[in-house]
């Protein structure tokens, strides 16, 4: 079957049309021309992989990855950075303007470095063999190398063999000093040998949770903070553009009365906001993070900083937000319906909204909007090559 490539959807997928169905071309780009195969037959729509190029556009470029045409992680991997940033952009701008909501003219800020910039990876490991779960249909692809891991953690991949585990998952994170600390879950303990250890700079191992190894979190020094970072809990991956993002939130405070830090993690934004605010209150559901983040603020010297352990929805009916200035980074799924009902109800002058997901952030920003007006928005290549991008949105209320 041959179709035309309209536009790029939201997920980067070539969109068409087969007698008024829509079919998502994987990989694809607008105004080529293709012979496709359907993989996914939906009521609504198909999803496609492209058996042939009948018309190619001439601004392809080849891959850097071997695994390309399997993994589904990086879907602009075929075309150059700088236009990567340009597809990036006009999505947001058709998400946008699609959902009416009026944004100013703006700029995917660059990561820097493009590749090899990702600080922490999940893999799967099936016959000791480590890899991705490849996009839709979630069968394993096994992997040697991965272009947008950090160095530290690529090259011990390639060295994975060494390892005695046949089947489970496995969580790596690395730090500036290219120190490694992993998690791993399998029925069997693993054995990892000395050798390994120590030419990796692994600094903590641990299996189903426990520590069989050396230290469970990581240090990581931001800024002048430092920052212990649990194995399983949610740090920034990309540690260039985190930066950037962090000076954003803090370029719109002043000295503030208290500031709430929604979705604080192990505080990466709360230590910080400390130097804006008389006290800082931060939220966040996962209990190790809560623990490291009190660890954080203490190993720090931060002494006006308090965080709560829990859903954010369920807290704020106990902790009533009492300040004008709110931070909130919630994950993929965007803000609980009654996080929106407080905001909506309370008398709050800016909310800082950092989304890693444009599509439950505009969602959320048309339920906003009755009491909130953008005044800043703001998006970064956070996951370079991949279809994610990271936004920032200032609202303040009207
Ligand atoms: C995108 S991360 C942001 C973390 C932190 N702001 C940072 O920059 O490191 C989202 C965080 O929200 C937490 N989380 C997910 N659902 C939550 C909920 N309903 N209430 C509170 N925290 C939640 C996750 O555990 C994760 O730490």
């Amino acid at each position: 079957m041959e179709v035309k490539i309209e536009k790029l959807d939201y997920e980067g997928r070539g969109l068409a049309h087969i007698n008024g169905k829509v079919i998502f071309v994987k990989k694809a780009l607008p105004e080529e021309i293709v012979d496709i195969k359907i993989e996914k037959d939906q009521k609504k729509h198909s999803v496609a992989a492209v058996n042939e190029f009948i018309i190619k556009r001439n601004d392809r470029v080849l891959s850097f990855c071997p695994y390309s045409k399997k993994c589904g992680g990086c879907t602009f991997d075929i075309v150059s950075y700088e236009n990567s940033l340009k597809w990036k952009k006009e999505i947001l701008k058709d998400l946008f303007s699609k959902n009416n909501i009026l944004i100013n003219e703006f700029e995917i800020v660059p990561s820097r470095p493009v590749l090899g910039y990702r600080n922490k990876v999940n893999l799967h490991v099936k016959n000791s063999q480590v890899g991705y779960y490849e996009e839709e249909t979630h069968h394993f692809i096994p992997i040697q190398t991965c272009a947008l891991l950090n160095p530290a953690i690529d090259d011990l991949i390639k060295d994975f063999d060494l390892y005695s585990f046949k089947d489970g998952d496995l969580t790596i994170r690395t730090n500036e000093q290219q120190e490694l600390i992993l998690h791993i879950e399998s029925e069997k303990e693993p054995k990892i040998k000395e050798s390994l250890i120590e030419k990796y700079k692994i600094v903590g191992i641990c299996w189903n949770k426990k520590v069989v190894y050396g230290k469970k979190s990581l240090t990581e020094k931001r800024d002048s903070i430092e920052y212990q970072i649990p194995i399983t809990s949610f740090f920034q991956i990309n540690p260039y553009i985190s930066e950037i993002i962090a000076s954003d939130v803090f370029s719109f405070l002043k000295k503030e009365d208290t500031i709430f830090d929604l979705y604080s993690g192990v505080g990466f934004f709360s230590l910080r906001l400390s130097q804006y605010a008389s006290k800082v209150i931060g939220i966040e559901a996962d209990l190790q993070a809560v623990i490291a983040a009190k660890k954080n603020a203490l190993k720090n010297n931060i002494n006006n900083v308090s965080f709560h352990v829990g859903k954010v929805e369920d807290i704020l009916e106990k902790i009533p937000i009492s300040s004008k200035k709110v931070v909130v980074d919630p994950p993929r799924s965007g803000l609980h319906k009654k996080v929106i009902k407080t905001f909506l109800q309370e008398e709050i002058e800016t909310i800082t909204y950092i989304s890693c997901n444009p599509i439950t952030l505009v969602r959320d920003l048309n339920l906003l909007k009755e009491k909130y007006k953008i005044t800043f928005f703001r998006a970064y290549d956070m996951f370079s090559y991949t279809k994610h991008v990271e936004c920032v949105c200032v609202l303040n209320r009207q």
